[in-house]
């Protein structure tokens, strides 16, 4: 989708929309369609039951010479914040993609609005109007996106600036929906990896382990999960130093196939589990953001991959494995694997780069879509303040986040018989003891949260900015977390 911003509306034929706030229906706005057609427009719009709620869209056509012009109302709701403008731009997406539209007229002119808020517009427009198409070869011509260009009219001050920001994080939001998108046949570990080296075109740093190598550092969790795939295990490691500061880190789970390995799942619905590497996807694409835009931070992005497949040669329930951290971990449940992974990832980045921040995001439990369902990721903390960091970017980015709670008595329920920990609690409490598991990786003096996403990686339907599939989650969560704590201004 090309965006463009201009003075005025272009010439030629294009699909002409409206941003009204909330009870805005009277007066200038429409006055611009001209007076016979301003009164047709309201009424038709008050038929509609129009009422400029954010998203809220009227779709009419206008006799202008010999033709039609499609006109749309759009409604910015009354608080008309980012994320209004957002699902007025998505709204107008979802409704023009396959139109047989090919431009889209935005026009603010006469609405007091930032040239910011325009962007925001924009973005919800492009992120809505994401989809993927590779393996469609029999589509319809009618079933092809036809809408190729938006054009925002009226936007004001800096709008070009803004958007060339929110550009670079909308193309970390479809990086990871590319990532998560793909089926597992095709996105394996080395696979992953592959498709993360474009981003050294933007600056980042890469560093890829291999399976030999981790074998030698001791990484014998994450290599445990691998151990039944033919599909070997990678470590990737994205370096963005946009500043010369102590760097953080971003720890994901990259499954990029979850059988549950010999403790295997059923069969109904694991067609899901090609998206079980969603945090590592979300890792990638907040890598591709901050480099995109030449986020003033230093950020190290960790991606453990693996795919946990049940082979003559894969891990048994009760196998011990011995992690990097040198702490021992009785396998009692093989799908229980994203935490075995992260417990090497995260012991790796610590011993390497020294960070002092560190996020991880992962797929990581059934049990937080039972607690939160599709409407929160799961934030698992041992600092207030690193919590309430993200709780607040949560809120602005429009990824959401509830915090849950940690503590020994959940702890203990980890504790095995025969080595220093098992990788499974009892059923009850299943997100919270699985992030006292890799509490367990973190050392002292060591801010840490955990982001258990299962339940926001992937939509059964489309919402304001997203169509069903994957969400792309977590990108910008991750990138306005860095933008509002680690940047350099
Ligand atoms: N990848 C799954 C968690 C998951 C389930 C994510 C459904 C998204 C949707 C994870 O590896 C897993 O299988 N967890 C088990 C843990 C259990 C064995 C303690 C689970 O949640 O059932
Ligand atoms: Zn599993
Ligand atoms: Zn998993």
């Amino acid at each position: 989708m090309k965006i463009r911003f201009a003075d005025r509306r272009p010439e030629g034929s294009y699909a002409l929309a409206l941003p009204l706030a909330a009870g805005a229906l009277t007066g200038e706005r429409l006055g611009a369609l001209g007076e016979a057609n301003a009164g047709f427009v309201r009424r038709a719009a008050e038929s509609a039951r129009f009422e400029g709620e954010a998203g809220a869209v009227a779709e009419m056509f206008l006799a202008e010479g010999e033709g039609a012009r499609r006109l749309l109302l759009v409604g910015l709701g009354a608080a008309e914040d980012d994320a209004a403008y957002e699902r007025a731009g998505g709204a107008l997406a979802a409704k023009l993609l396959t139109s047989g539209e090919t431009t889209l007229v935005v026009d603010f002119s006469g609405h007091k609005t930032s040239g910011e808020r325009a962007a925001h517009c924009a973005l919800g427009a492009v992120l809505r109007a994401w989809r993927y198409d590779a393996y469609r070869t029999r589509l319809k011509p009618r079933q092809k996106p036809s809408l190729a260009e938006i054009v925002i009219v009226g936007a004001g001050e800096g709008a070009e600036a803004a958007w060339s920001k929110l550009e670079a994080v909308a193309k970390g939001v479809a990086f990871t929906r590319e990532l998560v998108t793909e089926p597992a046949n095709i996105l394996y570990p080395e696979a992953f990896v592959e498709r993360c080296l474009k981003l050294r075109d933007l600056g980042v740093e890469i560093t890829v382990l291999e399976p030999e190598e981790m074998a030698k550092l001791g990484m014998g969790a994450l290599l445990g999960v691998a151990q039944g795939s033919t599909r070997p295990a990678r470590l990737l490691a994205m370096r963005w130093k946009g500043a010369d500061v102590e760097p953080i880190a971003f720890v994901g789970k990259g499954v990029t196939f979850d059988t549950g390995g010999i403790s295997i799942k059923p069969a109904a619905g694991m067609e899901d589990m090609k998206w079980d590497m969603g945090g590592a996807g979300a890792v990638a694409g907040a890598m591709m953001a901050l480099a995109g835009r030449k986020a003033k931070a230093h950020v190290i992005g960790v991606c453990g991959l693996v795919e946990n497949m049940p082979d003559g040669n894969a891990q048994r329930p009760g196998d011990v494995v011995t992690t990097l951290s040198g702490q021992t971990v009785e396998v009692i449940n093989t799908d229980a694997e994203g935490r075995l992974v992260l417990s090497d990832a995260l012991a790796w980045v610590q011993k390497t780069h020294g960070v002092k921040t560190i996020v991880d995001l992962a797929t990581l439990t059934g049990a937080m879509i039972i607690a939160l369902g599709h409407e929160h990721g799961g934030l698992f903390s041992n600092d207030d303040a690193l919590a309430n960091q993200l709780l607040a970017a949560a809120k602005e980015s429009g990824d959401p986040l509830w915090r849950m709670p940690l503590g020994e008595a959940y702890d203990r329920l980890l504790d095995s018989q025969i080595a220093d920990m098992k990788n499974v609690g009892p059923r009850f409490g299943g997100s919270i003891t699985a992030a006292q598991f890799l509490k367990r990786f973190i050392e002292d003096g060591v801010k840490w949260a955990h982001l258990d996403i299962a339940g926001m990686v992937w939509a059964s339907k489309a919402g304001a900015t997203w169509d069903k599939g994957a969400t792309g989650y977590g990108v910008r969560l991750l990138d306005r977390f860095v933008a509002d704590n680690f940047e350099a201004k």
